[in-house]
């Protein structure tokens, strides 16, 4: 237990952290609001694919609390528990949507079942890493999605489940810093990282190309985005100082030019997240 505290995660931070936040209620079932009236049905059946997402994450918590790799105790299998609670409240809030948009929830669905193979065959550190991926997606996702509605609960809503992503993506960045710690580590991290991120942005494209199109968000737009993300991602893993200020979780604000009547920019990302050495340019 005194592993994780020499390298400097206190994991009880990060526990306390989700801990605070564990109690917060579930909405009442979202009223139909008229402003969202004429969204695209596309719309509901991407959520509703995120939802089924947002519902898994179980057998980590069972990892986490028996695995024996250096860097982790048991303040951090805590925190992964209350974490994973934490994605069950994001999948109730986004069956309130779905049901809201006159959508149907989903069983199944072949990214959420590729997902879900994958993480099973894995080890924790793999595992996280795919996590870490999914917080990307759903960081990207969720604030251009909201970037396309008009003020509305379901729109705070989605920017409410950013805001988490961000705090996860945080997370699971301070475990894999304790994990990469050698250049060699470093840089097998690095390969599986853009390959994992390849991939996933591939896979997310063409499970949610239709809600994509119909909201009128370019391709390359998300890509662009969730690839300075990314590379924040990797950066935080491979190049920050385990005991520095980094290893501090941030909070990012909502950018207030990020509304449906504006332009998306490649740099909104960079409003929210700290600076990217380098800039903002994929
Ligand atoms: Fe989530
Ligand atoms: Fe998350």
């Amino acid at each position: 237990m005194q592993a994780a505290r020499d390298k400097g995660i206190d994991w009880r931070r990060w526990r306390d952290l989700f801990a605070a936040r564990q109690d917060r209620p579930l909405p009442d079932p979202f009223a139909p609001e008229p402003a969202l009236a004429e969204l695209p049905g596309s719309l509901a059946r991407s959520l509703a694919i995120f939802q089924l997402g947002e519902s898994g994450g179980g057998t980590v918590v069972g990892q986490a609390r028996h695995s024996a790799i250096r860097g982790i105790d048991r303040d951090f299998a805590e925190a992964m528990a209350l974490f994973v609670a934490e994605e069950h409240h994001h999948a109730e809030l986004l069956a309130c949507a779905v049901r809201m948009l006159g959508g149907e929830l989903v069983r199944k669905n072949w990214t959420a079942r590729l997902f879900v193979f994958g993480r099973r065959l894995m080890g924790l550190r793999l595992k996280v890493m795919v996590l870490l991926a999914a917080e990307v997606v759903g960081i990207c996702y969720y604030r251009l999605i909201a970037s396309r509605l008009p003020d509305s609960r379901l729109k705070s809503v989605l920017l409410d489940l950013a805001r988490d992503e961000a705090t996860h993506l945080e997370f699971h960045c301070a475990f894999l810093r304790t994990q990469a710690g050698s250049r060699w580590r470093r840089f097998v991290f690095r390969v599986a990282w853009r390959t994992l991120m390849q991939a996933a942005g591939a896979v997310v494209l063409i499970d949610h190309r239709h809600a994509l199109i119909d909201l009128g968000i370019p391709f390359e737009t998300v890509r662009r985005r969730w690839s300075s993300i990314g590379r924040r991602a990797e950066w935080k893993v491979c190049r920050a100082s385990p005991t520095g200020d980094d290893s501090q979780p941030f909070y990012f604000p909502v950018a207030s030019r990020e509304t449906a009547d504006e332009p998306l920019t490649d740099d909104a990302c960079c409003e929210t997240l700290s600076p990217l050495p380098g800039g903002c340019t994929s």
